[in-house]
């Protein structure tokens, strides 16, 4: 079964804060985001396997360690994913980044899709899949579906910011193999399918639409 890791560092939770106060204006948003992203892709990381190499110090020859030939690649889901992908490429600078169109229809609340770019050779990376929220967990798991059937990939870790519960148990059912990184568990999604208590609709906040 996958498991579910909330970074619940405090920093984190700091600027979540300060993310979900409706006053908190887009500019503000964003570098939030930003910098939570980078906070959170610390852990999501953790356990990247590393190598011995010899290097030599000013002092000595020694033994030391680097991480060994592990790619990666950051797949955010359009638009509100976006705003996760600078904050991770700050950590991980060599990383390719693919990216997938998926938006909410707001009766339905099922995902329609409208996009689909990803790396030639994203079969042979870890892929890291970026969405603020974790809602229904409709889009994340369309979107990790389609990485599967159309490139194959067999390594996805999904990386939100805030999740509802019933989001968290779609994906873990139709996903069992990838893990799920998130700030924090919500209390339950609203008749409009948002989270409560969330910080609204993140890709409007991000970009400054409505
Ligand atoms: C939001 C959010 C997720 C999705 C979550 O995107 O960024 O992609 O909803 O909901 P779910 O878990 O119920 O699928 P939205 O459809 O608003 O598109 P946007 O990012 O372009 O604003
Ligand atoms: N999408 C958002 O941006 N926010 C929610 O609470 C749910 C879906």
């Amino acid at each position: 079964m996958s498991q579910l890791h909330v970074i619940n560092h405090p920093m984190v939770q700091h600027k979540l804060t300060k993310m979900r106060e409706k006053e908190t204006g887009s500019k503000d948003f964003r570098e939030l985001l930003k910098e939570i992203s980078l906070l959170m892709g610390y852990e999501i990381t953790r356990d990247l396997p590393l190598e011995e190499v010899q290097i030599e110090t000013p002092i000595c020859k020694t033994t030391a360690h680097c991480i060994s030939g592990k790619k990666l690649a950051i797949v955010p889901i359009l638009r509100a994913g976006l705003g996760m992908v600078e904050g991770l490429l700050e950590l991980l600078p060599v990383a390719k980044v693919g990216h997938i169109g998926l938006y909410r229809n707001e009766i339905t609340h099922k995902p329609v899709f409208y996009y689909c770019k990803l790396p030639d050779d994203i079969q042979q990376r870890m892929v890291i899949v970026t969405d603020p929220m974790l809602a229904t967990g409709g889009s994340a798991s369309d979107a990790i579906t389609m990485l599967k059937e159309k490139s194959h990939c067999t390594n996805i870790r999904l990386m939100c910011l805030v999740a509802a519960p019933e989001g968290i148990e779609k994906v873990r059912q139709d996903h069992p193999d990838v893990d799920i990184y998130v700030a924090a568990v919500d209390e339950r999604l609203n008749d409009d399918a948002y989270i409560v208590p969330g910080l609204g609709d993140a890709g409007d906040r991000i970009f400054g639409t409505k």
